[in-house]
């Protein structure tokens, strides 16, 4: 589609983080505008603090953004031991974008990064978007129970 570019960030994300280099190396606030896009389209994680974002983006095994020329418009991350487990996180559209294969691609980016094709089993937490995990080969499990250490208590 015109206009969409993705990224498939370097390791700790340092574009991103450090540098706020958006699409074609231009200067954006990146760590900002990605609070205010979570802010605004994941309910799960509002108010995630600026040093937060940056510590999650250090830590995290991949980590995508999908831009409409200087917007952005999508987001997605993973953490993987490369091996035997990942497990992906706030995969999120701009709602404006939804319904328009950005997810897709982004999920897809995901699963096709070096650090993730091989590993054995991908894990995703989902509170209602399962339908569209199930619809790209996401199967629920009932076998297992997710235990949550919730250090908030909520
Ligand atoms: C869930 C979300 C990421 C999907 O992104 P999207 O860009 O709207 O999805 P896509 O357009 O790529 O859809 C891909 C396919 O899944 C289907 N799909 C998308 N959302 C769906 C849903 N909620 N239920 C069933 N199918 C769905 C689409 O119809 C499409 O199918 P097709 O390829 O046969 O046309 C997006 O709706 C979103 O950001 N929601 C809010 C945040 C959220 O809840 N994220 C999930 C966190 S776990």
């Amino acid at each position: 589609m015109k206009g969409i570019i993705l990224i498939n960030h370097a390791p700790t994300a340092p574009g991103l983080r450090l540098l706020g280099i958006g699409p074609k190396f231009s200067l954006i606030n990146g760590l900002s505008k990605l609070r205010s896009f979570l802010n605004a389209n994941a309910f799960w994680a509002k108010d995630r603090s600026h040093q937060q974002i940056k510590k999650m983006l250090l830590n995290s095994t991949v980590v995508i953004s999908l831009w409409h020329n200087k917007r952005l418009i999508g987001f997605g991350r993973a953490t993987s031991d490369q091996v035997f487990r990942a497990v992906i996180w706030d995969v999120v559209v701009a709602s404006d974008w939804q319904g328009r294969g950005m997810g897709k691609l982004i999920l897809d980016s995901i699963l096709k990064n070096k650090k993730i094709k091989s590993v054995e089993k991908v894990y995703l937490m989902t509170t209602n978007s399962s339908d569209f995990y199930q619809q790209l080969g996401f199967k629920v499990n009932r076998n297992q129970t997710l235990l949550i250490f919730n250090k908030n208590q909520n």
